[in-house]
């Protein structure tokens, strides 16, 4: 992608950003053990060595290869595929031991940083245009670095030290129409973006959407709420569950979120190298969406489609206008979001009193990533871009839309547009929700 295009572009922003995440992926594993780094924690998570070497990988892929001549786009080489090597067989990989894998880190970041440098390449094409490209290679790095993290939160035997800078500010009550619940008046809104410089194309085209009116959660739902539902007998009465999550329950055994574990007739929840007292209004954390949609029939609720989540966190139907962050467009602080990873905990409910949507929803952003009712599908018009195995190659009805990260995302890797995705068995992952209910 050389060319003597006269557009040439101000490549600082972009090496301090790749700076930054690498600095950040130092940080979280800074205190593992060679065992650690090597071991398979869970037959569902890949070695923490495995992720650190996928990240190098992919950016020396985009920033080298694909940028380097006739774009050409080639596949991910060798160990570091995802899709030849599943991570259940990851452990099996001849991964090399740290200090190699540090060194070949650096290395391949310093090639990228001297390209950098030297290459005189197109800003014009659509993948350097605004920086796109590095935005891409930061949020996948973004990404994993949130994968290692729920890895780490699976370890057994010695817990993982987390790295803590801060703490999560008090809770609040927080205000709320009726029931908890705020409404939505319905109409037109515009679902997605048209951003290239840093959405995935999963998030375009922008296009307007007709809801009608609804109700949704001012709050995700808490553990205090959930423990309710598990006192009512939430995981033992058949009529709660959908055909599909029953069958899971029936498999899975479970009575309770992941990492929760019985305290006499408590309960405590086990994170990293803390096992505390249920906090009840911490929104609940690692529920998969079958516990998720079970809840919401259990409380006469239903869980809200991706169109309703994204409404309620950007849509000001006063000002008929979209917000990036619910807040408004001004990016995430630590003031205004529980995001970033740093407090490695979610936060009491209403801490952040400026994550505020304009229909009066708090925390879309930030602590739980949110189940929603939509299987994770193109929007019409939907181009793959760059390479079709971030988003194409995952939809279909397999899939449930997540929203608003998590406290383990980092700030460049959620936005009110941003579509997570994954089996709705799953709850490894930083998963809650909040409910929905019809008009009327
Ligand atoms: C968007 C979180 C579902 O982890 O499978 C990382 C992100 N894609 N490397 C995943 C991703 C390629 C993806 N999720
Ligand atoms: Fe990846």
């Amino acid at each position: 992608m050389s060319s003597s295009s006269a557009i040439t572009a101000d490549v600082r922003p972009y090496v301090e950003l790749l700076t930054e995440a690498r600095a950040r992926t130092l940080l979280l594993i800074s205190r593992l053990s060679e065992e650690d780094l090597r071991k398979q924690h869970d037959k569902l998570m890949s070695p923490v060595l495995w992720d650190l070497g996928h990240i190098s990988q992919f950016e020396q892929l985009w920033l080298l290869r694909n940028t380097d001549g006739p774009i050409e786009f080639v596949e991910m080489p060798g160990m570091y595929n995802p899709f030849e090597h599943p991570r259940a067989t990851r452990d099996k990989l001849p991964l090399p031991g740290i200090q190699a894998m540090l060194d070949e880190m650096a290395t391949g970041r310093r090639d990228v940083l001297e390209r950098l440098a030297t290459a005189d390449l197109d800003w014009s094409h659509p993948l350097l245009q605004d920086g796109y490209l590095f935005r891409m290679v930061a949020q996948h790095e973004y990404q994993h670095n949130e994968t290692i993290l729920q890895t780490l939160k699976l370890k057994q035997g010695e817990p993982y030290h987390p790295p803590r800078a801060m703490g999560a500010p008090a809770g609040r009550p927080v205000g709320s129409e009726r029931d908890g619940m705020v409404r939505f008046p319905g109409g037109e809104v515009v679902i997605g973006t048209a951003d290239r410089s840093e959405a995935y194309d999963n998030e375009r085209g922008e296009h307007d959407v007709e809801l009608e009116p609804f109700w949704i959660d001012a709050t995700p739902v808490t553990s205090g709420a959930f423990l309710e539902f598990m006192r009512e007998g939430g995981y033992a009465r058949r009529e709660h569950w959908s055909g599909a999550g029953w069958i899971w329950l029936q498999g899975a055994r479970v009575e309770a979120p992941q990492h929760w574990e019985r305290d006499g007739d408590d309960w405590r929840i086990r994170s990293f190298d803390r096992i505390e007292p249920v906090s009840p209004d911490h929104p609940v954390c690692h529920v998969c969406y079958h516990e998720a949609e079970a809840y919401a029939r259990w409380a006469g609720k239903r869980l809200p489609t991706e169109h309703e989540w994204e409404a309620a966190a950007s849509w000001d139907p006063v000002a008929e206008r979209k917000r990036k962050y619910p807040w408004g467009d001004e990016p995430p602080t630590a003031l205004n979001a529980n995001l970033d990873q740093l407090t490695f905990s979610t936060a009491p409910v209403g801490a952040y009193p400026r994550n505020l949507s304009p229909i009066g929803c708090y925390g879309m952003v930030g602590d739980v990533w949110e189940w929603t009712s939509s299987d994770f599908a193109g929007y019409p018009g939907f181009e793959s871009f760059p390479y079709p195995e971030y988003s194409e190659a995952f939809f279909g009805p397999d899939y449930k839309v997540l929203r608003g990260g998590s406290w383990a995302t980092r700030h460049g890797a959620v936005r009110n547009t941003f579509r997570n995705w994954d089996y709705p068995v799953r709850r490894q992952i930083y998963s809650g929700f909040r409910c929905a209910r019809s008009d009327g």
